[in-house]
């Protein structure tokens, strides 16, 4: 074991300075040193302590906050306070609520009550993070800052507010130049829908029936680079004022925009791990299993995450908020089975996580998470996850160094997939989260570890096997890395079943070239009704009709084509049940 100045491996925690009085800041310090807590993350919900008034600025407490963690021996990341703006900001922009589908602004009075189109509002977000910059940029105790919190929690990234209209106008004048290009690409002599000018366009809501799918596409494309370009306004102040790692923290099962667009612009991805909320909340699960794992959390979902988060963030990963103790947000809220804190830090490290921080230290007594454990209690007693914690960093100082090893297999994920199964599930249980969550927990039932890659990756050479279930589109550069790739690529169910302006392709799905299997027809089935497969196991939920010359792999019972493909490129025709999937991906593997 060699000696390092950087331990390779670190914990946090999340605190709030300004919830509690300030003599408790150093006594919270000293303990959070003692119990081996390296970095603790401050700021991200302040700006009403910051900013009293329009520029009454009020660095006082946050001076001394940061002073007394950093001489207790922490290491800050500061969080720019954008996710929370005061109540005197709307007196000013009346205008920067986020509006919902039905066109109701969602209002003051809780968090992330903004409309990431809101231009007045973005230059207020790059004024304040420019003073935050200014102020601690270089101050040695700040290690790394967090921009906003949790871009779409709440279901904040699509907004229908008057700024994010226009916005979207101007975004549609630009991609598509004339009107007429973009009636051609959205397909709307179809129902008359065609448009002389781009001031006619509206969001793709309240409509009769349902909205044409390519107008739909665009907005969700056009809402997904509003957050983007949001969160750049902070990263290009940042950039001139501190030569810190700049990261934010993503969320679980979050689609709604694209995250590794994000990360191009920051240094580190971290996101916000809660394993038991997250199977109460947001797992299609039956209940039967969320009652299995209601005390552990699902087993595969922290790992998927863990493994997207590391490419989104190009290699550099952290969980900044672990659940320490039972949440307050989800249906049901039970407590980990002792040790769980534990395991779910070690599973971060394991993935390859840098620094795993709790969420929170010390549970608050109000307000809306006043029932959302801490590391502490209220009264300032030790809560289950302390101990938990303190274990972990003792076991961080004993651990040997180890080997990053390459993973073999990849899973092609990509955000567009998601909208576009979304605008057009074609079957009410075609979810694409789902789709490619259980071709990576068949891979983990292998024993196999798994990078989740982005569509636009340049370079496959380091993978044995990559799997892309689902794509709705293969951009072009991806399908010349296919070309030269070595291994096999398994595509299917719906792989390249659209153009890029969600139309079918004029060669007809997949639109592979070279490769000779033709999609003929799709069928949706209906809970309970499968399509057995020769070999064992069914098609649930999705099943194609499929022909061409490409060699046949694998028949339905019923003689039609389940899999066709050569050693190099595999088609699936359908969404394989857990006893086919795994059946076929170790036949793959
Ligand atoms: C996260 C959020 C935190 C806190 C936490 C509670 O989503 O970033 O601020 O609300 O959930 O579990």
């Amino acid at each position: 074991m060699s000696c390092k100045a950087e331990p390779l491996r670190t914990l946090g925690t999340c605190y709030y300075p300004e919830h509690w009085p300030q003599e408790q800041w150093a006594i919270d310090a000293k303990l959070m040193v003692e119990t081996g807590l390296a970095w603790v993350r401050i700021g991200e919900f302040a700006w009403s302590r910051l900013e009293l008034n329009p520029g009454e600025l009020n660095w006082g407490w946050m001076d001394r906050a940061v002073e007394i963690l950093g001489a207790a021996g922490l290491k800050i990341i500061m969080g720019t306070p954008t996710a929370t703006p005061p109540r005197w900001m709307l007196d000013k922009y009346p205008d920067m609520l986020a509006f919902d589908d039905e066109g109701r602004p969602r209002k003051f009075g809780s968090r992330r009550h903004y409309c990431f189109s809101h231009l007045g509002y973005r230059q207020e977000c790059a004024r304040i993070t420019r003073l935050l910059g200014e102020r601690y940029g270089s101050n040695p105790f700040v290690g790394a800052w967090q921009t906003d919190n949790e871009y779409g929690c709440h279901d904040t990234t699509l907004s229908y507010s008057n700024s994010a209209l226009l916005g979207f106008r101007a975004w549609l004048r630009e991609k598509y130049l004339t009107p007429e290009a973009l009636n051609l690409a959205w397909g709307n002599v179809f129902w008359s829908m065609e448009y002389n000018s781009f001031e006619q366009i509206d969001f793709p809501h309240l409509t009769v029936t349902e909205a044409n799918p390519s107008h739909i596409m665009d907005f969700k494309r056009f809402s997904s680079d509003m957050v983007v370009e949001f969160n750049r306004v902070q990263t290009e102040v940042l950039r001139g004022l501190t030569d810190a790692p700049l990261l934010h923290n993503y969320m679980g099962r979050t689609i709604e925009f694209d995250h590794f667009k994000v990360g191009q612009d920051l240094d580190i991805a971290t996101w916000d791990s809660y394993p038991l909320g997250f199977l109460e909340d947001r797992s299609n699960q039956s209940d039967a299993y969320k009652e299995k794992f209601m005390s552990q959390g699902d087993p595969d979902f922290q790992a998927f995450h863990h493994d997207l988060y590391r490419s989104v963030g190009k290699g550099r990963w952290w969980v900044m908020e672990q659940q320490p103790g039972p949440v307050n947000w989800a249906p049901f809220n039970p407590a980990p089975l002792p040790g769980m804190v534990r395991l779910w830090t070690w599973e971060a490290f394991a993935h390859g996580a840098e620094t795993v921080s709790y969420f929170r230290w010390r549970q608050v007594p109000f307000a809306q998470e006043q029932m959302h454990a801490g590391l502490l209690r209220p009264d300032s007693e030790p809560a289950p996850g302390l101990a938990e914690a303190a274990k972990v960093a003792l076991e961080i100082k004993q651990m040997p160094e180890v080997d990053v090893k390459q993973a073999s297999i990849a899973i092609v994920f990509g955000y567009q997939s998601a909208w576009a199964w979304e605008t057009q599930p074609q079957g009410q249980n075609f979810d694409y989260f789902s789709l490619v969550f259980d071709f990576y927990r068949a891979l983990r039932k292998l024993g196999l570890s798994i990078d989740i890659i982005s569509p636009d990756c340049q370079d496959l050479s380091e993978y044995k096997v990559v799997l892309m279930p689902g794509l709705f589109h293969v951009p072009s550069s991806l399908a010349e890395v296919l070309n030269d790739f070595k291994g096999l690529a398994i595509l299917g169910p719906r792989t390249g079943a659209k153009t890029l302006d969600m139309q079918i392709p004029k060669n007809m799905p997949p639109n592979i070239a070279g490769f000779d299997c033709i999609v003929d027809y799709v069928q949706s089935l209906r809970p309970g009704v499968d399509v057995t497969l020769a070999k064992g196991g069914s098609f649930i939920h999705w099943a194609e009709k499929i022909s061409g010359s490409a060699p046949v792999r694998e028949l339905t019972q019923a003689g039609d084509i389940a899999i066709m493909g050569t050693d190099k490129l595999w088609y699936l025709a359908g969404w394989p049940d857990e006893v086919a999937l795994q059946r076929i991906l170790s036949d793959a593997c």
